[in-house]
Parts: C-alpha cells; structure tokens; sequence
C-alpha cells in the first residue's frame, strides 16, 4: 500500500519536476480545467443551440469526476510530501485539506454536489465558484508561490505605500468634507461618506456621482487627482521590481546548481561557484548545430551540462559529454579555434565570455591549473597526430 502511495505521489506532484508521468497528469487536469471553464463561460449564453448546452452538461460531469479523482489523491498521498512535519496521517492530510490550493479544489467543485444534494444554491452563485477552477491553473504555473513570495519579500515597502495611501485618503477625505459637508449633507455628510469620493479620485477613475460644488471643494479635486497618480504608482513599481529581483533570485538558484554539478567547479567554495553562476549564461544547442568553427575568433568557453558534442580533431572525432568543457585552447592562446565542434544531440551548455573566464582564472590558481593541464594534453594530442600523419601518407 505504502509503494502505491508512493508512485501515485510521484505522479501527481511530480510534473513540475519533469518527472514524464507527473508531466502527462498535469497536462490532462490543465487540458481538463481549459474545456471545463470555456464550457461554463460558453454555458451562460442562453441564446446557443440546446445541442452545445447539452455537451456543456457532459463536460461538467466528467470535469467534476476528474477533480474529484485529483483531490482524493491529493489528499490520500499528502503524507507522501517530504516537507510535512507531522507524519501522522490524520493531522497531515488535514493540513494538507486546509491549504490555499487545497481549499481551491473544494470550492471548486463544491456547486455540483450541492445541487445533487439539492441544497439550493443561487444560480450566479454557482457560475463564480465553478469559474473558480480557473484558479486550479495556479497549481501548475507556480505563479501562487511566486505572488506569495514577491508580497512576503516585499511586505515592508508596501505596508509603507499603503500607510501613504491610507494617510493621503484621510487627509483628502477630511478636507472635502469640511468644504461640502454644509453645502451637501446628503453626499458629504460626513467623513467616511467623503472618504468614497476620496478613493474614487485618488484612484483617479472619478465616477462623476459626486463632485465638490463649493468653490474649497473644486478648488480641491485637482490635488488627490495628482496625489493619486503617486500613490497608486507606489505599490506598482514595488511590486513590479519585486517580481523580476524574485526571477532573478531564482534563475540565479538554478544556475547555482548547475555550476555546482560541472566537476572543474566543484574545487570551489559555495561563494565562488556563487560568483561564477551570476556570470554563465545557460545557453540551448540543437542537434547538428555547430557550435565553433576552426580558424575563428573566440570570445567564450563553454561547460557542458547535458548532451554529447564531436570535436573534429586530426585523430579523429572526440566525443565531449556532460560535466567537460571546450573552447579554451583559443582563449588561452592562439585566439582563434583549434577545431570545428559539433552538437551530437541537443545540448545544454554553459558559457563564459572571454574577459570573465580571464578574471575567473587569475582568481582561482587551481582551476588554471587544471585547465591549462587539459588543453595542453589535446594540444599534444593534435600535434602528434599533425605529425603522425605526413609519415603514415
Ligand atoms: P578552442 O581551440 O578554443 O576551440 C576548439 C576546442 O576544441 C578547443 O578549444 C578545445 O576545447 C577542443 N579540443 C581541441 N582538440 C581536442 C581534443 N583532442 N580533445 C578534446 N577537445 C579538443
């Protein structure tokens, strides 16, 4: 039983780490979500032939058959997830149940028993909780850690911005109704009756229902307009930045680990391998593709993570696969490549221009070393074979 649970956890939790199966789940309660919702959206145009409101129905039901399969899942290998503290199976499958994404799920398909209950339920009702399965998308894109993480990281600037609002809405508030609160009692009438003119304007979407008539209140209006443009601009440009530091963060994490696993690097403290991931670039090589060319000029050498590449040598083809680099020998002398070097499968590389591998090099003695021991190794090699090769004609 407990291998079961095992391999049904690594199925439904395992897409977003490429394991194929998790993939293929995730691609069918995506493609799933996709057909539901577009049903239920379709489904409120009442004037569409009763055949499509018909094929709505089925939809609906298989659509709630399938979430109702994914959730018992969920649930049943919840204790599976390595990240739970509690291991007992009640209290983890309860925590898990009280989840943002788990709640979500439920919701989601919460309308559909409770009309074969027949607990009624307003119709509107039903359409916003069914169209909530929208949401069940956030599971696969992450975009529901991301949000999060942007607000938890940047939750002390947005306090501050919202604390400005708050302060600029009363501010504006108060002054609007001490000018129109005797001139209109029934709108201004007092200052959180003021305070819905206050944020229509300071949004700046000013409905027109209300408007200041005395000459202190028109004189007004145009100053929380402004003040508005600021305020909402604030939290927009904190939120903005937020995100693209949070994808940085985590290219950065990615290439980390990547330059961690490449073997030259791994003589390296977690600080270097740091500094060196902030300056590769993770480059994408297809099959066939050349990626440098005897006799031209180099300006990068590349570390190879995944995939197989052919160094044509005058020995011969030599096979370079993961964890090995090229395009050194240019860099460190000549300037111009040795060798023509092919991608034998797609490939996954890494590079570093020339200057950084320059700098890289005077500061890491060892790793000189080692490289300049290599490339003097298959300079040798193509020499002998350049040598080698007049007498053998
Ligand atoms: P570079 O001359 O800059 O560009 C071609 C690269 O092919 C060269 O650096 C080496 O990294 C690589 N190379 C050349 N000869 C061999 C060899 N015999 N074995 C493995 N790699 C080689």
């Amino acid at each position: 039983m407990q291998r079961w649970r095992h391999t049904v956890y690594a199925i439904v939790e395992g897409g977003q780490r490429g394991y194929p199966p998790g993939r293929a789940f995730d691609l069918f309660l995506v493609t799933v979500i996709l057909v539901n919702v577009t049903a239920i959206v379709l489904g409120t145009v009442e004037d569409l032939p009763a055949f499509w409101h018909g094929l709505f129905s089925h939809i609906e039901v298989v659509a709630v058959g399938a979430f109702t399969v994914e959730y018992v899942l969920r649930l049943w290998v919840a204790l599976e997830d390595p990240r739970r503290i509690y291991r007992h199976p009640v209290i983890a499958r309860l925590r898990y149940a009280l989840t943002p994404l788990a709640i979500i799920d439920v919701v989601a398909i919460l309308p559909f028993y409770l009309h074969l209950l027949s607990v009624p339920i307003d119709p509107s009702v039903a359409v916003l909780l069914r169209a909530l399965r929208l949401f069940k998308l956030l599971r696969f894109t992450g975009a529901f850690d991301l949000v999060g993480e942007v607000l938890r990281n940047e939750r002390q600037p947005l306090l501050a911005a919202a604390a400005v609002v708050s302060v600029a809405l009363l501010m504006v508030s108060t002054l609007a109704y001490m000018a129109e609160h005797e001139a209109q009692p029934d709108k201004f009438g007092s200052i959180p009756a003021a305070m819905y003119w206050g944020i229509v304007t300071l949004s700046t979407v000013g409905y027109g229902d209300l408007t200041p008539i005395t000459p202190w209140g028109g004189a007004l209006t145009g100053f929380p307009v402004v003040l508005g443009v600021l305020c909402f601009a604030l939290p927009a440009g904190i939120m903005a930045s937020g995100f693209i530091e949070e994808l940085r963060r985590r290219d950065f994490m990615v290439t980390w680990h990547l330059v961690a696993k490449v073997p030259l690097f791994q003589r390296l403290s977690a600080a270097r391998i740091a500094t060196v991931a902030s300056i590769l670039k993770p480059v994408r090589i297809e099959a066939g593709a050349q990626v440098v060319r005897k006799g031209d000029a180099a300006d990068a050498v590349y570390f190879i993570l995944t995939g197989a590449l052919e160094v044509e040598t005058p020995n011969g083809p030599v096979v370079l696969g993961t964890g090995e680099f090229f395009g050194e020998r240019a860099l460190l002398d000549s300037g111009r490549r040795s060798a023509t070097i092919t991608a034998r499968t797609n490939c996954d590389l890494l590079m570093l221009q020339a200057a950084d591998f320059r700098h890289l090099l005077e500061s890491s003695p060892d790793l000189e070393a080692e490289i300049r021991r290599i490339a003097a190794e298959r300079g040798a090699k193509s020499r002998q074979a350049g040598a080698e090769s007049p007498a053998s004609a």
